[in-house]
């Protein structure tokens, strides 16, 4: 049994004793024992040795003391397990030199057995499992198709995806292939990740906001939907799809659990948008982190009285930043954990 499920119990709609709380990237740069392993190993090196995920995903849990731990790996691994190359270039990010453009590129693709291609995450998430002694629940994810075509297609990061967007609404038919291959991909993946072990899953649709709402619901929320509905009844789904408020009461209607929201719009508002049975997940401003400790653990208490309590983790809009220091992370978790609702 878990010794602290509070995450899970307010995931299942139950009033705990105080508002969980983690932080989206919680292992990474700003953690200095994570800088550690960075000079001696190669980011996909890291994400394919078990022992190296393991000691990643456990330490915000030993240095921050968060109540979940978030599988170390990446959303990236997915494209690689269908053939794609990825790259991550120091200071440039994700990198694909052969994006896929045409059909002849889709027919690189393919859906693979996931326990051959990513067997490695199955095996982290048992070890860290273990390791983790049912301190805390772990998170398993993955990256939503949409947000992965984007990749894919643009072949690099972008502030406006262009490249994939077009992609979509020239070649519409060859983009929900790719969607639905990408879809049956992550739906094996993320149920494999539960049996070896995942509490939870949550998936990354960091460019939904990119899309109008038509758009989002073609290009993404279809897709969203047909990975929930397989998964949601094996473990508690949480969707973030970034800036895609304008669609939190179809996010809802999906069945999922819980729904992230960045700190652009008001815990009220997406309340109502949400209605009143899903988990709202959020949502402040990671950059505010860096803001004297007194004033973040004043506006940590602001957000956690807009949110009320009940059906609330607390979490950033987005990842945590890398120049946030340490004891600004703990000042975010300890205001939280502090705090109780009138
Ligand atoms: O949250 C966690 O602590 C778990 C691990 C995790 C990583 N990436 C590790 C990582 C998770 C959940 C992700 C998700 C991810 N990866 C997303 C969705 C969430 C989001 O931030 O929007 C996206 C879009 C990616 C793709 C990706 N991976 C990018 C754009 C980059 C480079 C930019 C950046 O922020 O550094 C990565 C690299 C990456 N993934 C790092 C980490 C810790 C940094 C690697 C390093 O330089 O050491």
């Amino acid at each position: 049994m878990l010794k602290n499920d509070l995450i899970l119990r307010t995931l299942r709609g139950e009033q705990t004793e105080r508002t969980p709380v983690w932080m989206m990237r919680q292992a990474g740069r700003y953690l200095p024992e994570y800088m550690v392993l960075r000079e001696k190993y190669g980011f996909f090196e890291r994400c394919q040795t078990p022992e190296l995920a393991c000691e990643i995903t456990l330490q915000p849990i030993d240095i921050v003391g968060v109540d979940a731990a978030i599988l170390f790996s990446d959303i990236l691994v997915v494209p690689q397990a269908m053939g794609l190359e990825v790259q991550l270039v120091e200071s440039k990010g994700p990198w694909l030199p052969d994006p896929v453009k045409t059909v002849n590129d889709l027919n690189r693709i393919r859906i693979p057995d996931v326990h051959e291609s990513l067997g490695y995450v199955f095996d982290a998430i048992k070890l860290i499992k273990k390791e983790l002694n049912n301190r805390v629940p772990l998170i398993g994810f993955a990256g939503a198709p949409w947000t992965l075509l984007c990749y894919m297609v643009q072949g690099k990061g972008s502030k406006t995806f262009d490249e994939a967007k077009a992609f979509c609404y020239t070649q519409p038919e060859l983009a929900h292939q790719l969607l639905q291959m990408i879809t049956d991909t992550t739906i094996a993946y993320l149920q494999e990740q539960v049996n070896a072990g995942a509490d939870i899953v949550q998936l990354f649709d960091s460019w939904g906001g990119l899309l109008g709402p038509g758009d989002f619901e073609n290009f993404s929320l279809q897709y969203i939907r047909q990975i929930v509905a397989a998964v949601k009844d094996k473990a508690p789904t949480i969707i973030f799809a970034k800036g895609a408020w304008q669609s939190l009461d179809a996010m809802a209607a999906t069945g999922a659990h819980g729904l992230g929201i960045d700190w652009c719009i008001k815990p009220g508002t997406a309340r109502q948008l949400a209605g009143d049975k899903v988990t709202l997940q959020g949502n402040f401003d990671p950059a505010k982190l860096l803001s004297p400790i007194p004033v973040i653990k004043q506006e940590v208490k602001d957000m956690l009285a807009a949110f009320g309590p009940g059906n609330h983790i607390a979490n950033l809009g987005h990842g945590i930043l890398p120049n946030v220091p340490v004891a600004h992370a703990k000042a975010f978790v300890d205001t939280v954990k502090e705090y109780r609702h009138a």
